[in-house]
């Protein structure tokens, strides 16, 4: 594995970005879906496969606490940012969910996952009062914020296969979440601010991202495949694929701990990680008019209006 580090400077501007809602149609290929397209690891893509399926009950509630916690605000600018937020969340909601009817048809146990996580979300997690609603939603994107920071200075990782789709659709999702990273933390310092709280949301958020969806991953090798369980090769894949998610050096979290437990301090704001110029780099790359990887994919973007 190339460890090659996108290293840019820092920008000095911390204030919110202006992010557009970007309509995005993929029409995936199954014929050309590949299991194994984070850096050729089967249990490691097996881990993003997984995150695909969840993370649309994440994004459902985010959408669904999003839109409650609206009505509320009286910051003009602050309401049309959550429209922006409920905006890109929506479109990537539907898209994984095309993803992950391709997934389906690669024999990833996606009707039960989806079972499994409409059940814990609909007696579970919904059914939560809404401030830790709020709280957990502000924990859910600190997560994909440090997943997305990785992502964007590790850029590489996206170039160990030939999936282009898959490529533009991980890129296009990370891009996006650093873009908003900021609203759902703002909404919930706006509206509540309670310091334990907001722990009471990351640790939620932590148990879900960093615990039970890898241990869902753990399984989907095997129930694709349950003669992985004899095979050699695959437990190298294991010793491999736990390293590339948890290690230290080049681990997706592993390598994130320091930002991840960032959350925990008082005086914590999501731009205090700043990334505005690897966000610049992104939109330059993925959406120039000729050469961007997400162009051809690109249907509209628009910025929604302040509304009175
Ligand atoms: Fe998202
Ligand atoms: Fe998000």
């Amino acid at each position: 594995m190339s460890a090659t580090v996108i290293n840019l400077p820092l920008s000095t501007a911390r204030l919110p970005l202006d992010v557009p809602v970007r309509h995005m149609t993929f029409d995936f290929d199954p014929e050309r879906a590949d299991d194994r397209f984070y850096l050729r690891a089967e249990l490691a893509s097996a881990y993003f496969e997984a995150l695909s399926i969840f993370l649309t009950f994440g994004e459902d509630l985010v959408i669904d606490t999003a839109r409650h916690h609206r009505d509320l605000l009286t910051n003009q600018e602050l309401k049309r940012r959550v429209t922006v937020l409920i905006g890109q969340e929506a479109i990537h909601s539907r898209v994984h969910n095309e993803w992950n009817d391709v997934l389906a048809r690669h024999k990833f146990p996606v009707p039960l996952y989806r079972f499994l996580g409409g059940k814990v979300f609909e007696y579970g997690f919904n059914r939560f009062p809404q401030p830790l609603k709020l709280s957990m939603m502000a924990g859910i994107e600190h997560f994909t914020a440090v997943l997305a920071e990785f992502m964007m200075k590790h850029e590489e990782n996206f170039f160990q296969s030939d999936d282009e789709k898959q490529r533009a659709l991980w890129m296009w999702h990370m891009l996006e979440e650093s873009e908003h990273k900021d609203i759902a933390y703002d909404v919930y310092q706006t509206l509540n601010g309670s310091y334990p709280l907001r722990v009471a949301g990351f640790l939620i958020a932590a148990i879900t991202i960093v615990a039970l969806v890898p241990f869902a991953a753990t399984l989907i090798p095997v129930i694709r495949r349950p003669a992985n369980l004899l095979s050699p090769d695959y437990w190298r894949d294991v010793k491999r694929s736990a390293a590339l998610l948890f290690g230290g050096r080049n681990g997706v979290y592993g390598s994130s701990m320091a930002h991840i437990l960032d959350y925990l301090r008082p005086d914590f704001h999501p731009n205090d990680h700043d990334t505005s110029n690897y966000i610049a780099y992104y939109r330059q790359r993925l959406l120039h008019p000729v050469h961007g990887l997400l162009t051809p994919y690109l249907d509209r973007e628009f910025m929604p209006a302040l509304r009175a």
